[in-house]
């Protein structure tokens, strides 16, 4: 079955960088804006060039530099944000704008104290003002997940009348349940004359939990690019994570979507973004976090060393892990302690390793982990453990 590409809109120089605390500087963008590249993102999110002088900079920076990739900037639907964004990608190969307005009632009322016919207008000149200086203009109408569907649409079927060759359905306050977000896109596709030509993007936030549901969801039903971050990072609770829509579409063949990216590089570049950013990966993150690969209950660890996909889907070769690990804790089972000590190259007896898992259990209940280091002194002392197992029994 051929499969459809689904576009990688990297964001974690935008939305993700907005996090406080995430700040980065000029060479810290550019040097992340080399790594996404290599991992093989389509579109990368540089900036929002009207911010400050030092994100134009950052945004100019990465535009010279870039390959193949096309380079997008943030506007709001405002004339000067527009040329902003238009000087800061001029050099790049692929430039794209991103302009766009707030289309659900709360944000018509409450930060713009207007219309829908009004937002309607601005969205439609802002189109056709970022059309003046590329061919490539994405149109986000923020809050959309919080937007009367016929409404959307038809803001939809106006900004491609203008010219817009992606529209951006962001569910910005992470509000909408999976099926919600589907039915929306899907609303979209079915009801919105010359949607056929452009392509549709899901952007949503991490606010109850369910981004990445709702990105896939958003795909199912027509989207064909996801607009995400690595690590999940951005605004609150974050965005939709980019290692997470990978693998779930890498690990679903039968979906029929192929993203393109070089999963080996998702666990290097993770940790390069958390360090970049000063921002630590929680351990049970799916796909990154430090316990995605590791097994710690006896139960598992069992399963595990007779036949890893017992309790494992993804290879941990395939995201940049070197192997699954198996973690000592008062919790496992004499397989997983036999295992360590063979990993550390000592082979032992049935009687040694009762011996042994009898002390083993005494440390791992004092400690809460047991290391290679406990496990040395263990084998150490291992002639006086197996007397004393011997005497008690
Ligand atoms: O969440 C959002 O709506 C956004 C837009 C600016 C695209 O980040
Ligand atoms: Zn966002």
């Amino acid at each position: 079955m051929e499969k459809s590409k689904i576009q990688i809109f990297d964001t974690t120089l935008r939305d993700g960088e907005q996090v406080p605390g995430c700040k980065l500087n000029k060479e810290q963008k550019l040097r992340l804006a080399r790594t996404l590249e290599e991992l093989g993102v389509d579109v990368i999110e540089a900036g929002f060039p009207i911010s400050s002088p030092g994100d134009f900079d950052a945004v100019s920076a990465i535009s010279a530099a870039a390959g193949d990739v096309t380079i997008c900037a943030l506007s709001r639907s405002v004339e000067r944000d527009i040329d902003a964004a238009a000087g800061a990608i001029k050099k790049a190969r692929k430039p794209r704008i991103h302009t766009g307005i707030g289309t659900s009632d709360s944000h018509i009322k409450y930060k713009f104290n207007t219309t829908r016919e009004a937002v309607l207008e601005r969205a439609v000149a802002a189109v056709k003002y970022a059309k003046r200086y590329v061919e490539d203009v994405e149109f986000y109408a923020e809050d959309a997940g919080r937007t009367d569907n016929e409404y959307l649409a038809r803001v939809c079927e106006a900004v491609i009348k203008a010219g817009a060759t992606v529209l951006n359905i962001p569910d910005t306050t992470g509000y909408c349940l999976p099926s919600e977000y589907g039915a929306k896109i899907k609303y979209l596709v079915d009801h919105v004359r010359g949607v056929e030509n452009v392509t549709i993007s899901t952007h949503c936030h991490n606010d109850l939990g369910l981004a990445t549901a709702n990105s896939i969801e958003g795909v199912i039903n027509g989207a064909r690019q996801i607009e995400c971050t690595i690590n999940g990072l951005g605004e609150r609770a974050g965005n939709t994570s980019l290692e997470e829509c990978v693998m779930v579409i890498r690990q679903h063949p039968y979906l029929g979507f192929d993203t393109g990216i070089n999963t080996r590089l998702l666990n290097p570049v993770s940790r390069l973004v958390s360090e970049e950013m000063g921002m630590p990966v929680q351990p049970n993150k799916a796909i990154v976090g430090s316990n995605a690969f590791a097994h710690s209950s006896g139960i598992h660890q069992d399963g595990v060393i007779k036949k890893r996909e017992t309790y494992e889907i993804i290879d941990p070769m395939e995201v940049g892990v070197d192997k699954s690990s198996i973690i000592l804790t008062a919790r496992s089972g004499r397989a997983a302690l036999a295992y360590r000590l063979k990993e550390l190259g000592h082979q032992i007896t049935k009687l040694e390793l009762d011996a042994l898992y009898d002390r083993f259990l005494e440390i791992a209940d004092i400690q809460k982990e047991v290391i290679d280091d406990d496990l040395q002194r263990l084998i150490e002392s291992k002639e006086a453990v197996i007397a004393a197992f011997t005497d008690k029994n």
